[in-house]
């Protein structure tokens, strides 16, 4: 089935996660796989809405963009749009923590320890799945370390996914990487040191094969 007309959402890059109005805990994604993605399903004739985070990458600009800052926003975000998207793709880096209770006012500068105490944060695109629509498709990735295939396979059913993409961590913030697509039937397809807009088209195939 073809893409021409359908509704897709992304999420990319990273989340922030405040201790006071000032300083936060991050990482370094780039949101060039979102922005890939983001480009190839405007290619293929979709509407794409992209929740993001600050990130490096430049979003296209038929895209419509929806910029947020903290993992708990990503998941207000992203859940109120879902329900109109025929495909979801995880591909931000939520943190998988946030700080419990951020200060009002700056912290002030001490020379004594600093405690913070770090709540997990919701698994969006676990919770994008469980409210799934009949024929809606949900996709998320998973950069795994080891026995990548078995994991991500793992974490595809923990998660109630349709299609995940296993990848290592030279995938952060490159420009090429490798990564297996599994589908929920098993189904697998192996690329080797593809670009991100490569991969971004293996990902659109499987999902025009699925849906
Ligand atoms: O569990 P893990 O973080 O490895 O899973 C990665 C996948 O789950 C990615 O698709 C990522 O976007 C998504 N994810 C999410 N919300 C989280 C953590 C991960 O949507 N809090």
């Amino acid at each position: 089935v073809s893409l021409k007309g359908k509704r897709v959402l992304v999420t990319s890059g990273p989340t922030r996660e405040y201790l006071d109005p000032i300083r936060f805990l991050s990482n370094a994604s780039s949101g060039r796989m979102g922005a890939a993605l983001a480009r190839a399903a405007l290619k293929r004739g979709a509407s794409v809405t992209v929740v993001t985070g600050p990130a490096e990458a430049p979003l296209p600009s038929r895209a419509k963009t929806v910029a947020i800052r903290t993992g708990l926003e990503m998941l207000r975000e992203t859940l109120r749009r879902a329900r109109g998207a025929s495909i979801v793709i995880g591909a931000a880096a939520v943190s998988d923590w946030r700080v419990a209770s951020p200060a009002k006012k700056k912290i002030k500068r001490s020379s004594s320890d600093l405690r913070l105490t770090l709540k997990p944060n919701p698994d969006i695109i676990k919770s994008v799945a469980r409210r799934r629509r009949p024929g809606q498709i949900v996709v998320g990735f998973a950069l795994e370390t080891h026995d990548r295939l078995t994991h991500a396979a793992a974490k595809m059913k923990s998660k109630g996914l349709d299609l995940i993409v296993a990848n290592g961590p030279s995938a952060l913030g490159s420009d090429r990487s490798s990564a297996t697509l599994i589908l929920r039937g098993g189904w697998k397809r192996e690329l080797v040191s593809v670009s991100k807009d490569e991969l971004a088209a293996a990902i659109f195939d499987a999902i025009e094969d699925l849906a």
